[in-house]
């Protein structure tokens, strides 16, 4: 069934901490190369944080650009919805840490946990809100810090990820420059492919589950490369599919950015050569919920985001948590 009232994202702003670790610092770290970590995941540097600074300081920060781009107050946002795995604390959620922050005092909001996928579900979530005549101003954000939840002993993961940020204003549109459809999917069964094991009702902070590492991100990084490899080229191709495009019709294709690897093979399914992708995974790694907002600021920046175009956005993510989304874009 037509909406009656379609969304648009109408504003954009990220931020990522200013601290760099890069490939030559891992390498002192662990028993790793600069060659092995580019060759196999594309990835030079990272953005870290410093102590002390949080998800939910990345998560205004950016919010605060995407309101000032907009020319708005955060009094004026009626919901924040906020994709994470790492949350500043298990509870409160991060989305009224950051309603608070951020001043937007008539807001409402809650976090996402969809990992990687964070973003893509609350980007749905904001949509169908303002669809539904709801809301007409919901900030979307999706932010992590994975550093906190990294073993920096680890090479298979701690050369992997890194901390940032991004967030969208979505107001309703007044015509086809809108969100225009969602594919979202989970397979629970990979739950054990990509987790944090500990600190959870399951396994409760204990001296045990510190001294096994419990806290940290565990990944089977094979499973989850040839899931990621098969899901974000089948559910780019079924969205595609069912609003009349192919992806000769695509002017970019904003992947999760995990791995280059995973990019170009799902790029490659779908025809669609590097002048049509957006890469930024060497300068920020894999920032999980981040990832998104961070790989359309860069195609921003660069000015291959223009009025109109067809934008494909696709994602996959422990759980497993799978998502995609096509629109044009608005401004
Ligand atoms: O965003 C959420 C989802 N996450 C992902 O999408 C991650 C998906 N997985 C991946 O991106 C890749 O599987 C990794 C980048 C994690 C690993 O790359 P890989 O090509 O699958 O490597 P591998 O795990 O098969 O390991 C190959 C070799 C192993 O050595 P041996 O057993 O062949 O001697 C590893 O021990 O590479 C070794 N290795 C490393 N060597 C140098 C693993 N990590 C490193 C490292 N530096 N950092």
């Amino acid at each position: 069934m037509a909406n009656l009232v379609r969304a648009k994202i109408s504003a954009l702003g990220t931020y990522v901490p200013p601290r760099l670790l890069t490939n030559a610092d891992l390498e002192k770290m662990v028993e790793t190369s600069n060659e092995w970590i580019l060759e196999r995941t594309g990835i030079r540097q990272r953005h870290i944080v410093d102590k002390g600074v949080a998800t939910s300081h990345l998560a205004v920060e950016a919010s605060k650009k995407a309101l000032a781009e907009r020319g708005i107050s955060a009094t004026d946002v009626e919901a924040i919805f906020l994709g994470t795995v790492t949350p500043d604390m298990m509870f409160p959620a991060t989305a009224c840490l950051v309603q608070d922050k951020l001043g937007a005092k008539g807001a409402w909001g809650f976090d996402i946990s969809a990992a990687c996928s964070g973003f893509v579900y609350a980007l749905q979530t904001g949509a169908k809100f303002v669809e539904s005549g709801a809301h007409k101003k919901v900030l979307v954000i999706g932010a992590d810090v994975m550093s906190s939840i990294i073993d920096y002993t680890d090479r298979a993961t701690c050369v992997i990820f890194g901390d940032g940020a991004g967030a969208v204003l979505i107001e309703p549109a007044d015509n086809g420059n809108c969100l225009i459809d969602f594919i979202h999917e989970v397979d629970g069964s990979g739950g054990c492919s990509l987790n944090m094991p500990a600190g959870g009702s399951l396994n409760p902070a204990s001296h045990e589950t510190l001294d096994k590492k419990m806290h940290y991100v565990h990944q089977d990084g094979q499973a989850v490369f040839k899931y990621a490899v098969r899901k974000m080229a089948e559910v780019s191709e079924k969205v595609l599919q069912r609003n009349g495009f192919t992806g000769k019709d695509v002017n970019l294709f904003v992947p999760h950015q995990a791995n280059k690897r995973i990019i170009m093979s799902s790029a490659d399914r779908l025809g669609l050569k590097e002048d049509r992708i957006i890469i930024n995974i060497d300068e920020y790694g894999n920032t999980t919920a981040g990832t998104i907002p961070l790989a359309l600021d860069s195609a921003r920046q660069q000015g291959r985001l223009k009025k109109g175009d067809l934008v494909l956005i696709a994602s996959v993510g422990a759980g497993f948590t799978v998502g995609a989304a096509l629109l044009r874009w608005a401004y």
